[in-house]
C-alpha cells in the first residue's frame, strides 16, 4: 500500500514526482483550492487561468497536468477537481477530499512518490485525503504477469503509487496522527476485502477463506473458530449444509470474537460469503454468471470490520460471522422442492436454489443471536432487486427498528458510503408461506430486496436488534473506476461497519 505522511514542508523544494492540488468549480471558472497557495504564487497567482486555458472546470474527477512552474524541483502538477466550490465559510466535504485524493492517485499510478497540497482544514480532512490516496491507489495484480516487465512496474499495468507527503498536515498533532492511523488500520484491511472479492473463485473456495481468515484472527489477537462440514452436520446448520451441499468444496462457519476489556456492548457481524453463486439446480443464465465471485463480498466486509477495531483496539466486543459456501449444481445439490432444517429449528421449502444468501445468512444469524449480542448487523450481495431500486453505487438499509436503521444510514453517511433506508413491509410476508414447510425461500417477485430482507428478520433472535445491508449493487464495480473505487471489489460495507463500531465504543449508538 502506499506509504503516506504528514508534512509541513513547502512545495517548491520537494524533490516529488509531482505536486496535487485541488481545484473547485466556481461561480466564474476553476477556483484553486486552499493548500496550493504556495503553487498558485509561482503561477503568479495565475493558476486557474491556467487551468481555465487547458479546459479545466473544477467538476468532480476532473484530472489536469500540467509541468510545474520554475523554481520547482517536482516537473509535474496535477489538479483534482473538487466539484463545486462551497459556499463562503463552509469548508471543503469530507468525502468530496476523498474523492479527489483518490482520482489523484490513481491518475499517478507508476510514480515513485507525489505531494498532495489539498485543503486540510482539520485532522478529519487529513484522514479522508489518507483514505482516499489509500483505497483510490488500489490495484489488483496478483493474477498479472510476474516476468520481468511486471518487476520493473512495465508489465501488466503500472505499479500504484509509492509514496504521498501530505502538506499541511501537523505531524506532530495528536488528532492528525490518529486520524492517519486509522485511515491506514482500515484503508489497509478494506483493501484486503477488495483482494477477496477479486481473487477467482477457484482459488478462493470456503475452506480457503476460511484459512485465510484464521491466520489474520490470530495475528490481531482475535479468537477464530472455524466449523467445517461435520460440525455443521453435527451442529445442525441445515441451511449452510444445504447450499453447499452442491459443491465439491465444502462450507464453513468461521466465527471471529474479538474482545476488549474496556467493552460496554457487544456488536454481532454476519456476512454472506458464497464464494461463487452460480444459482445452484435453479441455473443463472449466461451473462448472470461471470461477476459471481463478488457473492463473498459480505463476508469479507464483515472480516475486514472485525480486524479493523482489533488493530485500532476500539472499546467494543465485536462478533463476525462468515457464512461461507459454493453454490453449485450437481447430483448432490439441494432441489427446488427440498425442505432444509435450519439451525434456528425452522423448516425452509427451497423454491428456487439461487435465493441461496437468505439460507446461510438464517443459520448465521440464529447462531449470531445465541450470544445475545447488542445488536446484529448483517451485509450481504442479496438480490438483483435492490440493484434494480438503487443502482450499483447504493446500498440499502432495512431493519427491525426504524430509529437503529436510521443511526446506521447516518453512520454510511459520515464516512461517505452511500445507503437508503428500506421498508420491511408486513404484507410481503404471507408470499413466502409453504404447503410444507414453515416458509418457503422466495416469495412475492416484486419487492424481492425487501422479501429477502423480511426471510431473514424470522432467525434474528427475539428481541433483538438487527439490520441488513444489501451491497449487492455497490459490492463490485463492473464499470470504469471512480473517485476512489477501483473496478471490480470495491469493499463496500466495511467503512459503516467500522463507524458503527467506533459509535458503539464511543455510546453513541443504542
Ligand atoms: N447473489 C445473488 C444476488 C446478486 C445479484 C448479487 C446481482 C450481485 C449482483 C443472489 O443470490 C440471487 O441470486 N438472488 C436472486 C433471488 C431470487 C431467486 C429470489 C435474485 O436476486 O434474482
Ligand atoms: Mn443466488
Ligand atoms: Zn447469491
Amino acid at each position: 500500500m502506499t506509504a503516506l505522511t504528514l508534512s509541513t514542508a513547502a512545495a517548491p523544494g520537494l524533490r516529488v514526482d509531482a505536486i496535487v492540488v485541488g481545484v473547485a468549480k466556481g461561480a466564474e471558472g476553476p477556483v484553486v483550492a486552499p493548500g496550493a497557495e504556495a503553487v498558485d504564487q509561482a503561477y503568479d497567482g495565475r493558476l486557474a487561468a491556467v487551468l481555465e486555458t487547458l479546459g479545466a472546470t473544477g467538476a468532480e474527477g476532473e484530472v489536469t497536468k500540467l509541468p510545474a512552474p520554475s523554481g520547482f524541483k517536482a516537473p509535474l502538477v496535477v489538479a483534482v477537481g473538487l466539484g463545486a466550490q462551497p459556499e463562503k465559510d463552509a469548508g471543503y466535504d469530507a468525502e468530496a477530499l476523498r474523492r479527489a485524493a483518490g482520482c489523484a492517485a490513481r491518475a499517478l499510478a507508476g510514480s515513485q512518490k507525489a505531494a498532495f497540497a489539498l485543503p486540510l482544514a482539520d485532522a478529519a480532512d487529513a484522514g479522508a485525503v489518507a483514505e482516499g490516496v489509500l483505497l483510490g491507489a488500489y490495484t489488483f495484480d496478483a493474477y498479472k504477469d510476474r516476468g520481468e516487465g511486471a518487476k520493473k512496474g512495465k508489465g501488466n499495468g503500472k505499479a500504484p503509487l509509492g509514496e504521498a507527503a501530505l502538506l499541511g498536515g501537523r505531524p506532530r498533532d495528536k488528532a492528525y496522527k490518529a486520524a492517519l492511523e486509522r485511515a491506514v488500520a482500515v484503508c489497509e484491511e478494506l483493501n484486503r476485502a477488495r483482494d477477496l472479492v477479486n481473487t477467482p473463485p477457484n482459488d478462493l473456495n470456503p475452506e480457503a477463506f476460511a484459512a485465510i481468515a484464521q491466520a489474520a484472527a490470530k495475528e490481531h489477537g482475535i479468537k477464530v473458530q472455524v466449523l467445517d462440514e461435520k460440525a455443521l452436520a453435527k451442529g445442525g446448520y441445515g441451511g449452510i449444509l444445504g447450499v453447499g451441499s452442491g459443491s465439491a468444496s465444502a462450507p464453513r462457519l468461521v466465527k471471529l470474537s474479538y474482545r476488549n476489556s474496556k467493552a460496554k456492548k457487544h456488536l454481532a457481524f454476519v456476512g454472506k460469503g458464497i464464494t461463487y453463486d452460480s444459482g445452484g439446480i435453479s441455473l443463472k443464465p449466461a451473462g448472470h454468471n461471470e461477476t459471481m465471485k463478488c457473492d463473498m463480498s459480505g463476508a469479507a466486509a464483515v472480516f475486514a470490520a472485525v480486524v479493523a477495531a482489533a488493530r485500532l483496539g476500539l472499546e467494543v466486543n465485536v462478533t463476525g460471522w462468515l457464512a461461507l459456501a459454493e453454490n453449485m449444481p450437481s447430483g448432490s445439490a439441494t432441489r427446488p422442492g427440498d425442505v432444509l432444517r435450519m439451525y434456528s429449528g425452522k423448516t425452509v421449502e427451497v423454491l428456487n436454489t439461487d435465493a441461496e444468501g437468505r439460507l446461510v445468512l438464517a443459520d448465521a444469524l440464529w447462531a449470531a443471536s445465541q450470544e445475545k449480542p447488542d445488536a446484529i448487523v448483517d451485509v450481504a450481495t442479496l438480490t438483483g432487486a435492490m440493484v434494480l431500486a438503487l443502482g450499483s453505487r447504493t446500498f440499502g438499509i432495512m431493519a427491525n427498528d426504524d430509529a437503529f436503521r436510521s443511526a446506521v444510514f447516518e453512520a454510511a453517511q459520515e464516512v461517505g458510503e452511500q445507503a437508503w433506508p428500506m421498508p420491511l413491509p408486513e404484507h410481503l410476508r404471507k408470499g413466502m408461506d409453504s404447503p410444507v414447510a414453515d416458509i418457503a425461500n422466495m416469495g412475492e417477485r416484486m419487492g424481492g430486496g425487501l422479501v429477502a430482507g423480511l426471510f431473514l428478520r424470522e432467525f434474528v433472535g427475539e428481541g433483538i436488534t438487527w439490520a441488513h445491508l444489501d451491497i449487492a449493487g455497490p459490492a463490485f464495480n463492473e464499470q470504469g473506476p471512480f473517485g476512489y473505487t477501483p473496478k471490480g471489489g470495491t469493499g463496500s460495507g466495511v467503512r459503516t461497519l467500522v463507524r458503527l463500531a467506533e459509535l458503539t465504543a464511543a455510546g453513541d449508538l443504542g
